[in-house]
């Protein structure tokens, strides 16, 4: 599933799975975005109920029935959820259900989706649809039935796993998720979620639109930060996309650490190193390492909390420094890392950064180029061509950054003077492209 090699159509029902698995991609998103899987983790080690939940996260709530048999129900059913844990949810289920038939023999209309408004009682004639959901056998009083939709997604994705049925069903993190979506756990990559969520995912709204026009529309500046500015002087915006960055790349730079040779090497030097996430996992990994992060201001001190947390203060630097500007890269290195960073730009900013690298390494220093390599006939990356595509919305089609081919790396490799190439697999489709001096 990692590679998208399967993102294949042979017929319409292939089709119509690409046309909307997008949907399933933004409820994960917004899964994380929300917090779902910090706060089971956090508040609900036995699991919570889809009424917990929803208080915890802050989930719409529909007003609760005023009055009446109705509410009864509704109240039975609350407490019900509430007291459901792990060991209990079956006797839990059983006094929701009971909650319920009380509801529908009390009232007869309650287990309509018009009944149970306020003086709805038996007796007052036909009833207007009313606002006030009555509670459902799915999902009980307190949440509504979009809330149990979007948990039951996650249980049949993998990232929930649920236990029971209807309001009283305790949902938990799946091993998986509480692995890597639980924020404070060493492997914790949910910002690329919520990067996904907040910035990726609105701008391939405009997909369309890039492709006739070339740039993004200027009302969607309102929602998505410039990128430029983003990297240059948006505080915000520049910690938010490089806790992105570092959900994205953490087990990419974890497998590089154990895969690329550093026993032979003594500095690294990783430009464009955002939140330090490469430099702490070489440093952690390799004692002997000296390691700098270098990126502009707007991320230093995300960078300096990151290294902190890492438990790296003292073998990581932190430097600000502007990879375009006219001075040399100020540390002496063995190894420089563009990580994610070739891919942001043409290719005259590409061959820009290719000889800096190359200006800056000794005889046998090794350059590493970390991204979604494209095949080299491009018939087999989708997830890459569509990293592509999200440059071309990122940084419109006059700056034309994009997504390469190991073929054209060693190429580009040659012409700036490097001696060698070599490729190395990291996770899903992500490369790092080795070239030695
Ligand atoms: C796509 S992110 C990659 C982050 C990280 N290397 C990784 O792979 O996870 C690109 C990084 O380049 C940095 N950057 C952009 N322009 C830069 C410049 N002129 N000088 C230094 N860093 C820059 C951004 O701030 C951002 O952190």
């Amino acid at each position: 599933m990692a590679s998208g090699a399967d993102l294949r159509v042979t017929g319409l029902a292939d089709i119509l799975f690409l046309s909307r698995v997008y949907k399933v991609s933004a409820a994960v998103n917004a899964a994380a975005k929300l917090e779902l899987f910090s706060v089971l983790a956090a508040q609900f080690p036995q699991g919570a109920t889809l009424p917990q939940l929803s208080r915890a996260l802050g989930l719409y709530q529909p007003t609760p029935p005023a009055t009446g048999a109705a509410a009864a129900a509704a109240a039975a059913a609350a407490v019900a959820a509430e007291g459901a844990t792990k060991g209990d949810a079956a006797a839990a289920a059983a006094v929701a259900m009971a909650a319920d038939s009380t509801a529908a023999g009390q009232h007869p209309t309650s287990t309509t989706a018009t009944g149970a408004g306020p003086g709805s009682g038996p007796g007052s004639g036909p009833e207007a649809p009313s606002a006030s959901a009555a509670p459902s056998p799915l999902v009980g009083a307190g949440s509504f039935r979009g809330a149990a939709d979007w948990l039951d997604l996650l249980v049949s994705v993998g990232c929930l796993e649920r236990e029971g049925e209807g309001p009283a069903a305790i949902y938990t993190n799946s091993a998986a998720a509480d692995r890597f979506l639980v924020r404070g756990r060493p492997e914790y990559s949910g910002g690329i979620l919520c990067l996904n969520s907040d910035r990726s995912f609105p701008m391939f709204t405009y997909l369309s639109h890039v492709l006739r026009h070339g740039s993004l529309p200027p009302e969607s500046n309102q929602t998505i930060p410039d990128i430029l500015t983003t990297f240059g002087s948006d505080v915000a915006a520049a910690e938010f996309f490089a806790e992105g960055m570092t959900g994205a790349s953490l087990g990419n730079f974890t497998r590089l650490a154990r895969a690329f040779p550093f026993a032979r090497y003594a500095s690294l030097g990783d430009l464009g190193g955002s939140a330090g996430c490469l430099a702490c996992c070489v440093a952690a990994a390799h004692p002997h390492m000296a390691a700098t992060s270098y990126d502009l201001p707007p991320v230093h001190a995300a960078a300096e909390r990151y290294v902190r947390a890492q438990g790296c203060e003292g073998r990581v630097q932190v430097v600000d420094y502007d990879f375009f500007s006219d001075d040399p890269v100020p540390g002496r290195h063995d190894v420089i890392a563009l990580g994610m960073v070739l891919h942001d730009w043409g290719l005259p900013r590409k061959m820009a950064l290719l000889r800096k690298a190359f200006a800056a390494l000794p005889p046998g220093g090794a350059l590493l180029a970390i991204d979604h390599l494209v095949d080299d006939g491009r018939r087999r990356s989708p997830l890459q061509l569509g990293m592509s595509l999200t440059m071309l919305l990122e940084f419109g089609a006059a700056e034309s950054a994009f997504d390469y081919s190991y073929q054209e790396f060693c190429g580009w490799a040659r012409e700036v003077g490097f001696a060698s190439t070599q490729l190395i697999e990291l996770v899903g489709t992500a490369k790092a492209a080795v070239a030695y001096k």
